[in-house]
């Protein structure tokens, strides 16, 4: 695994995006993973710009969302389809039906896994994942339990997960209780997968994703098994 560390904030997306852009320089028509949050906001901003200054172009890109809210409309200011709609998709020359998001109002939640991981495999698999981190270790929606989840499933949130999203709702029972998050066997066959974590929040997480044995009970550990893992990090 590489481990890099980021002077700041700045630091950390510039560099992610910048891996993220000789990916898509490499490789035009690159299958992409992406995730949502605070963390990969600046990554999204950094990536926009290379677009627009054309640096590099999304027009043959495919790219797979690692999880949705299961629950919310496509079209609510809190769905990662709005969120990557906002910071992403609409910033680049993606094409709309390239830019897959898990369907968060699919009437069959767990059929919707399935076409998701087909649709995954049938774009011939992820290129590169990126992805962040929980403070309890998830990666996607994959929280700590007593085994890890293969595929794309649907998971019911932790209370330190709802704790933790709480801030971008009006009150904690808002909330959506449930998603659909891409597996670890789904991250695992990623070729890359470029980890960011952002803030001394998230050392404990990291210090255990990285030096402690690998466990469901932290997601993330599962990545020093990873064949070509990289993690940008900044206090
Ligand atoms: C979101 C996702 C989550 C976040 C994680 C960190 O698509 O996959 O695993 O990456 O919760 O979120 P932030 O960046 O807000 O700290």
């Amino acid at each position: 695994m590489q481990l890099i560390k980021a002077a700041n904030y700045e630091d950390l997306s510039k560099k992610a995006a910048t891996i993220i852009a000789a990916q898509i320089i490499e490789k035009a028509d690159s299958v992409l993973g992406f995730a949502t949050g605070s963390t990969p906001e600046g990554t999204y901003r950094e990536l926009a710009n290379m677009c627009s200054n054309k640096l590099i172009s999304f027009e043959n890109i495919r790219s797979f969302n690692l999880d949705e809210y299961y629950g919310l409309p496509s079209d609510h200011p809190q769905s990662y389809k709005y969120y990557m709609n906002q910071n992403l998709f609409s910033k680049v020359n993606i094409k709309a039906e390239n830019a897959n998001v898990p369907n968060g109002s699919a009437p069959d939640p767990n059929e919707e896994c399935k076409r998701y991981e087909n649709a995954i495999k049938a774009a011939g698999g992820l290129d590169l994942q990126l992805l962040g981190i929980g403070r309890n270790g998830h990666i996607g929606f994959n929280e700590p339990g007593d085994r890890f989840e293969q595929w794309t499933h649907l998971v019911e949130l932790t209370e330190d997960t709802l704790d933790a999203n709480k801030r971008f709702f009006d009150k904690i029972e808002d909330v959506p209780k449930k998603a659909i998050s891409m597996g670890i066997n789904t991250i695992m066959n990623a070729e890359k997968v470029l980890l960011i974590a952002n803030g001394k929040d998230k050392t404990d997480a990291l210090e255990k994703m990285l030096y402690q044995p690998v466990t469901p009970n932290l997601p993330a550990s599962v990545l020093q098994f990873h064949r070509c893992a990289t993690v940008i990090y900044c206090d």
